[in-house]
């Protein structure tokens, strides 16, 4: 994919246009009348951007659509008539990527050209398929927070004890219930999630429990409950703190007896379900207030995780970026890049959304600039950062940016190789010891790199060895 065509009934603008793309380095370069881009000696799938003028489209709309037909993969661009605005149908428009002013500015240029070439990485790679949609989303992450977690998922997987997870709201408490069941032995069985915060406490009993035929006005017919669904398998009782009282004493029992009824039924069923529990709530002072009862507490903290908030992570925050525009990716939703300067600016925002936060900002961003490059005046204010200011202090782990070479850009401004090289070699050797429990010869395993070697390293970026601490 490296051909660009370029589309008027004027060869000298045709030929003008080429010229200053070959000026910012472009070549193959092909130029074609407005109906006879068939005939250009290019193949269709070679392309990696149409350029088309305004006048073109506006004789003859449906040219657009004739071609993406013809070149269904390729990015159109539409070069405006002069520098305003382009007036089309709405069928048109969205056929067409971006458009720029006539004559062609250098900036506009080049950024749209970048916007198209990350365009057909994304679809290339849509095509291709190659990754199958993950069951359960993967818990991304390398500080020291999340590694923890990690551990303690490790750790309590294989056994049917009973998680309380913890934690501000977006924080993944959901993910991690998700990766305990996955992980789990019951994993072919059913993961069950109910939000007890959201639905109203009469009607939760029922959908906890199931209920008979005639068991209250408007049960029309028997229905099974969460605990029966979950049978094997797991149930997830988000929002636990959100539970009123006597629901509370009822759910207590079955954590006790293993047992249940359904709602109009005296027939007892017993209950293989794995639970875990979560909420953004403090539970200790909720015991206080009066609102949680402490025996259920206790029975559900047999084994705490603490998610930890996003801002006391934000190393993380560039390795969420990536995985949430995979994400938007593999849903062909779209896709953008960010530079190295807005995943610096997101990663000193304070996130009280946290995950869940990020990732609508992200979302936004690829409604807002479709394939484009997202710049840190491009955020949304309120995410934006003072570069002059006491912020600008930038931590070295934004180096590490979106480490996908076909997205990784280059800022507009421009980037110092050596020093980012050097950063970001810095980043992944601390979190290789990290990993290692400072253990330099299994950190250097993990680099491929001899140990005599990664010493030498560790002394030119003044790095501390676990061992060297006293
Ligand atoms: N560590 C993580 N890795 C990948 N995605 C995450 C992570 N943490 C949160 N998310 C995403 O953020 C959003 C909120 O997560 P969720 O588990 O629903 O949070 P909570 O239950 O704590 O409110 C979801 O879209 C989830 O996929
Ligand atoms: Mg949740």
């Amino acid at each position: 994919m490296d051909a660009i065509i370029v589309i008027d009934s004027d060869i000298q603008k045709c030929s003008c246009i080429k010229a200053v793309l070959e000026f910012v380095d472009y070549e193959n370069i092909h130029m074609a009348g407005p109906d006879d881009w068939q005939n250009a000696l290019v193949s269709p799938d070679k392309l990696k951007a149409v350029l088309i003028t305004e006048s073109v489209v506006k004789e003859a709309p449906q040219r657009v659509a004739a071609l993406k037909e013809w070149a269904p993969q390729a990015p159109v661009i539409l070069i405006r008539d002069t520098g305003g605005k382009a007036r089309l149908g709405k069928d048109v428009s969205s056929k067409i990527l971006a458009s720029i002013g006539y004559p062609l500015k250098y900036q506009d240029l080049t950024s749209t050209l970048q916007q198209a070439e990350v365009y057909c990485a994304t679809r290339g790679k849509a095509r291709e398929g190659s990754h199958s949609p993950e069951l359960f989303r993967s818990l991304v992450g390398n500080s020291r927070g999340i590694q923890q977690v990690r551990r303690m998922i490790d750790k309590v997987s294989d056994s049917d004890a009973t998680v309380l997870i913890l934690g501000e709201s977006g924080t993944g408490k959901e993910v991690v219930a998700r990766n305990i069941h996955y992980h789990s032995p019951r994993r072919n069985k059913p993961f069950v999630p109910l939000n007890c915060g959201a639905i109203p406490s009469e009607l939760l009993e029922s959908e906890l429990f199931g209920h008979e035929k005639g068991a209250f006005t408007g049960a029309i017919s028997a229905r099974q409950g969460r605990f029966e669904m979950a049978e094997g398998g797991t149930l997830f009782l988000d929002e636990i703190g959100d539970m009123d009282m006597q629901m509370q004493v009822k759910l207590l029992r079955v954590l006790q007896e293993r047992t249940f009824e359904r709602v109009g039924s005296n027939k007892t069923m017993t209950a293989n379900v794995r639970i875990i529990a979560a909420t953004h709530r403090n539970l200790e002072k909720a015991i206080e207030d009066g609102s949680f009862r402490e025996d259920l507490y206790y029975r559900l903290n047999v084994f705490p995780i603490e998610m930890p908030p996003l801002r006391e992570r934000a190393e993380d925050i560039p390795l969420l970026i990536q995985e949430i525009i995979k994400r938007l990716q593999h849903e062909n939703r779209g896709s953008v890049s960010l530079t190295q300067s807005a995943v610096m600016a997101l990663s000193q925002h304070h996130w009280p959304g946290n995950v869940r936060e990020l990732a609508n900002v992200i979302e936004r961003l690829v409604i807002m600039h479709p394939f484009g490059v997202v710049d840190m005046r491009d955020l949304p204010e309120k995410y934006q950062v003072d570069p002059g200011g006491e912020d600008a202090q930038v931590p070295d782990y934004t180096m590490i940016k979106i480490d996908d070479p076909e997205v990784a850009r280059i800022p507009r401004n421009g980037i110092d190789l050596k020093e980012h090289l050097s950063n970001l070699e810095c980043t992944l050797i601390k979190q290789a010891l990290e990993d290692a429990e400072g253990v330099v010869a299994h950190a250097a395993n993990r680099l491929h790199l001899r140990r005599t070697t990664l010493v030498e390293k560790l002394r030119k970026y003044g790095i501390q060895r676990a061992d060297e601490v006293t």
